[in-house]
């Protein structure tokens, strides 16, 4: 499903990207694209990663582009 509508990426394609390194919600902007439109979906990034146990759930995250 969907993750980040303004980007077009979905859950499983920010989970790839979790799995190949990415830490946080601007790290998985500048693989993906998702987070980087307006910003709603930050939330949802951030539960990802935090079920991946991946550390961007403590960290703040920008505005978008
Ligand atoms: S829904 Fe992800 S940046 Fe807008």
């Amino acid at each position: 499903m969907y993750v980040c509508i303004c980007a077009g990426v979905t859950d499983d394609e920010v989970n790839a990207e979790i799995a190949q390194g990415a830490d946080s919600v601007e790290e998985l902007g500048y693989r993906c694209g998702a987070g980087t439109g307006c910003g709603m979906c930050h939330e949802k990034l951030r539960a990802l990663c935090a079920v991946a146990g991946a550390r961007c759930a403590k960290l703040p995250v920008h505005a978008g582009a």
